[in-house]
């Protein structure tokens, strides 16, 4: 039984399916890149595994518990976590505040203050924001407010972590440092990571295994090296943004 199990996995919005039969398998301890063009379905696919946008139909099994038709902070108790895309922040809030937030969703129980607080601080400590804990959000530049959604996800020891394009925009330093830290929560935290990613030269050096979606629908799974020279992957980015992967 794979940690992650997918089968036949379908999204619709109104009679279109973003996500479209989507079979994928995910061993524990794997870094698995998501790509794929714009409006590929990737983002869709993970909101799918996390409850935040429920599949149409199709299973998802992990760890052996049937995901599809669960809540959200259910899915997360389980210990699946998302950073997303597009986090919404409360920007005049701290760092260790926001982070809060995040631990009390998908608690057993309701945790405690100090709980809340002592796993915000871990999850800060962890990516480096330790210096930054008691300052409002509204004062990080980008690539810190990336490093506060992983905070938000790492948060409570999850087992798997799915990462929606948290590198977008970052520059040549920022990106090692992001890479590094998702290689060092996967070899010291033991968690599973899949991660939708645009960046090339990220997906290259970090991820082991890659997944490309293309109209919902699974085009290709290999190594990044089979993938990338994959004349169906290389047909298909050509198509739609006039640039190779
Ligand atoms: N909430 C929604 N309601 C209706 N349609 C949606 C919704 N979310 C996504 N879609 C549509 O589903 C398709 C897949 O979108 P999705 O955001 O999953 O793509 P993506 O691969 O993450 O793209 P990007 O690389 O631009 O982030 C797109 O056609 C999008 O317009
Ligand atoms: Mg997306």
């Amino acid at each position: 039984m794979a940690f992650l199990e997918l089968q036949a996995i379908r999204k619709k919005f109104g009679g279109l399916p973003a996500v479209d039969r989507v079979d994928l398998e995910v061993d524990e301890g794997e870094i698995l890149a998501l790509v794929g063009p714009n409006g590929a379905g990737k983002s869709t696919l993970l909101k799918a595994i996390s409850g935040m946008q429920p599949a149409t139909s199709g299973s998802i099994r992990f760890d052996g518990v049937e995901l599809v038709g669960l809540q959200p902070h259910v899915v997360r108790r389980l210990g699946i976590s998302m950073a997303l895309q597009h986090p919404r922040v409360f920007d005049s809030m701290t760092v260790r505040e926001n982070v809060m937030v995040a631990a009390t969703f998908g608690g057993e129980r309701r945790a405690t203050e100090g709980e809340a607080r002592s796993a915000a601080d871990d999850a800060i400590e962890f990516v480096g924001l330790g210096p930054r804990a008691d300052l409002p959000v509204a004062g990080l530049n980008l690539h810190q407010k990336r490093f506060l959604a992983m905070a938000g996800a790492l948060v409570g020891a999850p087992r798997l972590l799915l990462l929606d394009e948290v590198m977008a925009g970052l520059n040549d330093a920022e990106l090692d440092e992001s890479i590094a830290m998702v290689r060092t929560a996967r070899d010291e935290r033991g968690l599973t990571v899949i991660w939708v990613e645009h960046v090339m030269k990220a997906v290259m050096s970090l991820a082991e295994r890659v997944v490309v979606l293309n109209f919902g629908r699974l085009l290709a799974d290999g190594t990044p090296a089979e993938v990338m020279t994959d004349e169906a992957v290389v047909e298909a980015y050509l198509g739609t943004t006039g640039a190779a992967p």
